[in-house]
């Protein structure tokens, strides 16, 4: 086999509550992910070198050396089957760069499936998820994909149960944040308002509307934490959702630490509407209309 091409899926978060700043600099989380439509793909190619070149929407804003998440993610996986292994990975962006909807993180995820069945390694998904871990706290869960309730510092995942397809639309926004720089901003209004961090918890609401496929329930349990920081980091966004809101989302919220929007629909054809409603609006760069939960990635062909 010379060549393997994976599909990967973006995420939003549906709850992400921060806890304590941790000695390690990370925050404990209860972060519930949602695989959505908007796909990246990453081919593998059989070559003597780890290099990678980036296509599609803002690739330009991507690295195309040692710090692109993808070429970590295959070369820990060289490492850990010990062989020097290379590999050309193409990768075509859709999920938008810097915009909190772990794009990265599904690019690493893809490169870790994709170099697993190129290499002819045969790893298990457990396997591949520990790598995972090492890369980014978000990158389990691009492996495994659907819907989940992430611990620790995001990757200790345990799959929730979901009726039928949620209908989302996506308000993408110009520049991406920076992670670290958002939950840092995070503390820092948090200690500015004197606020005692509690231990996050699962929102049990949200959970039942997740099971009982209530889009209207599930709009309103909507809930992420790092909201406000980016908010305050980018001021626009709080226009972005005021729009949503009023053109008649369930719920609206910032995706992870931003800056795109989220918003959802009852149906395909509410999300059509509100997509048009926002893009007439002009309050986004750019409108998406995706549906979750998908599946996480596997090596193949490519659905049309
Ligand atoms: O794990 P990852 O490299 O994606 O995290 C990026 C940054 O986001 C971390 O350096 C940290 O500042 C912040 N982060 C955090 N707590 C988490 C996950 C990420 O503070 N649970």
């Amino acid at each position: 086999m010379n060549s393997v091409t994976v599909r990967v899926p973006a995420k939003v978060n549906l709850q992400l509550a921060v806890g304590p700043l941790r000695d390690d600099g990370y925050h404990d989380l209860v972060n519930v992910f949602h695989a959505v439509s908007i796909f990246d793909e990453v081919t593998a190619t059989a070559e003597t070198g780890m290099t990678v070149r980036v296509e599609g929407e803002s690739a330009d804003q991507v690295p195309e050396d040692g710090d692109n998440l993808a070429i970590r993610a295959a070369s820990a996986l060289a490492g850990h089957a010990g062989r020097s292994y290379g590999v050309n990975l193409v990768i075509r962006k859709a999920i938008p760069v810097a915009g909190g909807m772990a794009g990265g993180s599904a690019d690493a995820a893809a490169a870790l499936v994709a170099c697993n069945e190129l290499w002819g390694l045969g790893l298990p998904l457990e396997d591949l998820m520990e790598i995972a871990a090492d890369i980014g706290s978000d990158v389990p869960f691009a492996l495994l994909g659907g819907t989940a309730v992430g611990t620790g510092r995001g990757e200790r995942l345990t799959p929730l149960e979901v009726s039928g397809t949620f209908h989302w639309v996506f308000a993408l926004a110009e520049g991406g944040l920076s992670t670290a720089t958002v939950y840092a901003e995070c503390d820092r209004l948090r200690e500015a308002g004197g606020e005692r961090v509690a231990w996050p918890r699962a929102a049990e609401p949200l959970l039942a509307a997740l099971r009982a496929g209530d889009a209207e329930a599930l709009g309103a349990a909507l809930s992420n934490d790092l909201q406000p920081a980016a908010v305050m980091l980018r001021g626009s966004l709080a226009r972005t959702l005021a729009a949503g809101r009023e053109y008649g989302a369930l719920g609206a919220l910032v995706s992870g630490s931003g800056p795109t929007c989220a918003f959802l629909a009852g149906s395909a054809a509410h999300a059509s509407e509100l997509a048009a409603s926002l893009k007439e609006a002009d309050v986004a760069r750019d409108v998406i209309i995706a549906h979750g939960p998908v599946p996480g990635p596997v090596p193949g062909p490519v659905p049309a």
